[in-house]
């Protein structure tokens, strides 16, 4: 009869996946026991740190109900979503950068016009984006299926607030002929991520902060080429440096060039000042293998 004790309980536990069919689940699995196994042995957890840990995941699943993703959360505030996006997207310098998901994100969007105006009636300074899709080699891209969605001048996407009857500050474009897409919106602001539940408890013993500096999401898709999910942060801003996802990169920030109060390129005249965002986003092909 064995007996399990420190010395062999990792090596026994590894045996028993040894007739696992699944190569990759056997190759995950013994992974995950080794390291699991190894930062407790570095940690030497009491019954009390053990019983937090469980509680703490067990929180976690519980208030992943409707559009939460706690777990998602998690997995962003300790870097692992930027690590795995970076595994996934190991892409050449031309090609624009990818950064998070995040859980705003809303698919099946109608395709809307050029030249719209997002706020939909959100107060903010206005932004006119005028960006055009690329492949890495400069070929304009065109019906990239673009969407973009970003948070209001309180902070706020439109899926967390109770008071509205519509999508708001979120829209689904085509690329024009020449990979161009134009469209009105507003400035994007820095905005806290969910703290509420077990992550921002993590967050607030640990002294870190919730807030994410002020970016436009973008996701492009076209047929042959990988999919591009990334944001444009606005530079200047206060959290840059401290983003809870770690999402920020230095290719992704822009000026947003003020503009004075007069007339826009596409004839809007405005009575104050306003902004521009002007970027070359550049898809990477798909790989053939
Ligand atoms: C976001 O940018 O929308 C986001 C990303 C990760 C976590 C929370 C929010
Ligand atoms: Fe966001």
């Amino acid at each position: 009869m064995e007996s399990f004790d420190e010395t062999n309980i990792t090596a026994s536990v590894l045996d028993r996946f040894q007739a696992t069919p699944d190569p990759r689940l056997a190759q995950i699995l013994s992974s995950i026991v080794r390291h699991l196994h190894a930062c407790t042995r570095e940690i030497e957890p009491t019954f009390e740190e053990w019983m937090a840990a469980i509680q703490f995941l067990t929180r976690t699943g519980q208030i992943s109900v409707g559009g939460r993703q706690e777990f998602i959360l998690l997995s962003d505030t300790l870097g692992l979503s930027m690590l795995i996006d970076a595994i996934n997207n190991r892409l050449p310098p031309q090609a624009t950068q990818t950064t998070v998901l995040g859980p705003f994100y809303l698919p099946d969007q109608p395709v809307l016009a050029h030249g719209v105006d997002l706020a939909a009636g959100a107060q903010g300074t206005p932004l006119y984006v005028d960006v055009q899709f690329q492949s890495v080699g400069g070929k304009p891209l065109a019906d990239v299926t673009v969407d973009v969605w970003q948070s209001d001048h309180e902070g706020f996407y439109d899926v967390q607030r109770s008071d509205l009857e519509h999508t708001r500050l979120r829209g689904r474009f085509l690329s024009d002929g020449n990979g161009r897409l134009r469209f009105w919106t507003i400035m994007p602001t820095a905005y806290p991520i969910p703290y509420d539940g077990p992550v921002g408890d993590m967050l607030k013993a640990t002294n870190r902060s919730p807030w994410r500096p002020a970016h436009l999401h973008f996701m492009a898709r076209a047929p042959a080429y990988r999919p591009l999910i990334t944001h444009i942060f606005v530079a200047g801003d206060k959290y840059l440096r401290a983003d809870p996802v770690f999402g920020v990169k230095a290719s992704l920030i822009d000026d947003f060039p003020e503009q004075a109060a007069g007339v826009a390129p596409d004839g809007r005249r405005l009575t104050g000042p306003w902004r521009k965002l002007e970027f070359e986003f550049r898809l990477q092909a798909e790989d053939r293998a």
